[in-house]
Parts: structure tokens; C-alpha cells; sequence
């Protein structure tokens, strides 16, 4: 089978709080047969503690740093899914080591979409004891022009996941093309 996309570098997916990143991850990672890995979940690792006690106890400019350290240790590690926390793409230093090192992807999803998907999980500190709809729709206008620098932009929410994965595949194969560096796939 012809690989996908250039092998040597990790396919790092970018987006808001849920925007279906891990989820779309670990099914990608399974039908081009690379590890997967949540940058999230390294964090916690490398921490010793969870996200929330890591921005409560030490606030967010050192969850940052720590961030930045372990996505830079997993691209050097070798080509892997990424899928990393919403705001890791927003830190110009991560952003310069995705450029490096991976392919961006981003899950671009609308408001109601975001509302509806971060219900189901907890744990997230921007968006505790606050109206998440406000938070999430200020996070959209800061973060959806810095996100729209990936190299990939993928609108998510109408389709189920498994036709997802095969769009991003079908985007991936084209960016290998001569001449071609930006792609915007749309159901
Ligand atoms: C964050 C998103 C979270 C997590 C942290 C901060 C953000 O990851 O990294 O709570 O700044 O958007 P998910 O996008 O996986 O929820």
C-alpha cells in the first residue's frame, strides 16, 4: 500500500476542546497503522497530576511549558497521531515544532457542535465553573485564525468518524502532490 502521506512526520491533529481529536485519532492511527498517543494524557504523566491540579497549583504559563516539552519529546520520538489539547497549537513555540516535525490537521467544528461534545467530559479548566457556550465562543474567535494556519483544515460533526478518517487520508495523499501545501476538506 502506497503510504498516505509523507512518513516520516507525526499527523499532529489541532482544535478546540471538543472537537473530536482523540476520538478521530485513534481511529486514524489504526488504519494507517501508527501509534497513537494524547499529548494531554503525557502531560498528566509527566506531571504527576492531573490537568486541573496542574493549572490550578502551578496556573496555565507552566502547563504550557510542560505541554511544549512533551510534544516536542513525542516528534522527535518518531511518526506517530498526535493529538494534542486545544491550546497547544495556539503556543508559538509548539506551533513552530509541529511545523518541524508533523502534518496539522484541524478539526473545525461550530459552536453547538463544541457545546454539545464538552458536556460529556469533565476535567477541562478553561471551561470550569463558567458558561462554556460564552468561553467556547471567545476561544473560536482567539484560536480559529491561528488553528487556520495547519496544513489541513477538516470540517467535523456531520459525518461519523470512520468517513472522517478516510477524508483526512484522501487530504494527506494530496498534499504529497507537487506544488500542493494546503488542503480544505469539506463533507
Ligand atoms: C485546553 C484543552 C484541553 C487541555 C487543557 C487546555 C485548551 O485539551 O489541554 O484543559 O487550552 O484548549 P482538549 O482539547 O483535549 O480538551
Amino acid at each position: 500500500m502506497t503510504a498516505a502521506h509523507d512518513t516520516r512526520r507525526s499527523i499532529v491533529l489541532i482544535g478546540l476542546m471538543g472537537a473530536g481529536k482523540s476520538n478521530l485519532g485513534r481511529r486514524l492511527a489504526k488504519r494507517v497503522d501508527l501509534p497513537f498517543t494524547d499529548t494531554d494524557d503525557e502531560v498528566v504523566k509527566a506531571a504527576g497530576c492531573s490537568i486541573e491540579d496542574i493549572f490550578e497549583l502551578y496556573g496555565e504559563a507552566a502547563f504550557r511549558d510542560t505541554e511544549h516539552r512533551v510534544i516536542t519529546r513525542l516528534l522527535e520520538d518518531g511518526p506517530k497521531i498526535l493529538a494534542t489539547g486545544g491550546g497547544a497549537f495556539i503556543d508559538s513555540r509548539t506551533r513552530a515544532k509541529i511545523g518541524e516535525w508533523g502534518i496539522s490537521v484541524w478539526l473545525r467544528a461550530d459552536l453547538d457542535v463544541l457545546v454539545r461534545r464538552t458536556r460529556r467530559r469533565g476535567g477541562r479548566p478553561l471551561l470550569k465553573n463558567r458558561d462554556s457556550r460564552a468561553t467556547l465562543e471567545r476561544l473560536m474567535s482567539e484560536r480559529y485564525p491561528v488553528y487556520a494556519e495547519a496544513d489541513i483544515v477538516v470540517d467535523t460533526g456531520a459525518e461519523k468518524p470512520d468517513a472522517m478518517v478516510e477524508r483526512v487520508i484522501g487530504a494527506l495523499a494530496a498534499l504529497r502532490e507537487p506544488g500542493r501545501r494546503t488542503g480544505e476538506v469539506r463533507p
